[in-house]
């Protein structure tokens, strides 16, 4: 019997965007490690990225990754495969073999394809074989070693900057080879003004394109970072203010379709190596929920019913999944959420085998107390 007097009984929430980093780098997480942690965070369903080791470029490795999740997982796992062959950019991967297998689209997120023509051809192929492409978007030529955003932070620093443009170059680009292809092109974690305005102008000339914000570029800029920690270091990375505002209004008027964690596990060790040297990435699952619940329900900016529909029903309608929502006869993916009482980060308490967060010591209200996915509760 659970108690649900008071709680908030919600669809098992879904993250399109994580790294559970098995096969290859289990020392950040693996599959058993990851989904308890998405468990946590009240995620039932969980579509994860294939810069593993091998990457997610052939049928053995989706298949290493589906009979892992049904042995080793508590969550839905469904794979993404690799736009091209070990992530090179160089040859597309076989799209017929991988959705026969059981991807749900095909993505570049961990490295950036970067030839034009390579990605038109791979957006051709998969609107051929009526499947999405998830686009990282990111011009590494205006990137090299640069650890966070240009901006106010950066100069302070002495660092070199990340560009708004690198990121929007290539949005702007992808979705006119969207519209060329007739493709369904999903863009990764939105960070800027410019990609937001993009996007709102390609969906409005009847453009196929999706999109997806992350809670930290919801709820952080670059003038929040305290000081030369890794665990504030992500790509994209943390933007001005004026981009903070210009990706929580394109969530609020539809331009953004979704939220998504973009979980990206790092080790103590990795992340010690400093600002300039760490890995980029930061925990997604566990904070997920209470953040977007104290920032903008709490503060009456959104409405529950909002948030809920940016995490459950709204991926899943553009997914084509068949849960996201609490009907009659529907999969019992259910997360309970304690709306009243609030409790602090605490890095003892993280599920994930890695700790790289900057919400430890943020006091916040919303944590999911029980999850069920499929009927079995996997986190109470
Ligand atoms: O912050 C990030 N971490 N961005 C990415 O694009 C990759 C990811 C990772 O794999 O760590
Ligand atoms: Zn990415
Ligand atoms: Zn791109
Ligand atoms: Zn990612």
């Amino acid at each position: 019997v659970i108690d649900v007097a008071r709680k908030l009984v919600a669809p098992g929430f879904i993250d399109m965007h994580v790294h559970l980093r098995e096969p290859g780098f289990e020392h950040k997480e693996n599959i058993a490690t990851g989904t308890r942690s998405a468990a946590r965070g009240g995620f039932t369903t969980i579509a994860c990225m294939p810069n593993t080791r091998p990457v997610i470029d052939t049928v053995d490795t989706v298949n290493y990754i589906k009979d892992k999740a049904a042995t080793e997982g508590v969550v839905r796992v469904i794979p993404y495969g690799c736009i091209t062959k070990n992530e090179l950019g160089r040859e597309l991967t076989d799209f017929a073999a991988l959705k026969e297998a059981g991807v749900i689209g095909y993505t570049d997120d961990g490295v950036g394809v970067q030839s034009a023509q390579m990605m038109k051809d791979a957006m051709a192929l998969a609107a051929s074989l009526g499947m999405p492409i998830i686009a990282h978007c990111e011009d590494n030529t205006l990137v090299e070693g640069a650890p966070v955003s240009e901006g106010a932070f950066a100069k302070k620093h002495g660092l070199k900057g990340i560009p708004n443009e690198s990121e929007a170059i290539h949005v702007g680009r992808d979705v006119l080879l969207a519209e060329a292809t007739g493709v369904h092109y999903h863009v990764c974690h939105v960070s800027t003004e410019q990609s937001v305005r993009l996007i709102r102008h390609a969906k409005q000339f009847g453009i196929k394109v999706t999109a997806e914000v992350c809670p930290h570029h919801l709820v952080l800029s670059d003038e929040d970072i305290p000081g030369l920690d890794a665990n504030w270091k992500m790509n994209p990375p943390l933007r001005s203010p004026r981009d903070v505002q210009a990706v929580i209004e394109g969530l609020e008027d539809g331009t953004i379709d979704m939220i998504v964690t973009d979980h990206a596990p790092h080790s103590e060790e990795e992340k010690e190596r400093g600002m300039q040297l760490a890995p980029f990435g930061i925990l997604g699952f566990e904070t997920a929920f209470p953040l977007l619940y104290t920032k903008f329900v709490l503060t009456g900016k959104w409405t529950l019913g909002f948030l809920i529909d940016r995490m459950t029903a709204k991926p899943a309608d553009v997914f084509g999944l068949p849960y996201g929502t609490l009907n009659v006869g529907s999969i019992a993916d259910i997360t309970i959420v304690d709306l009243e009482n609030g409790h602090e980060v605490l890095k003892e308490e993280i599920v994930s085998r890695s700790k790289n967060t900057p919400f430890i010591g943020w006091k916040l209200q919303g944590w999911p107390v029980v999850t069920i996915a499929s009927g079995k509760v996997v986190w109470s």
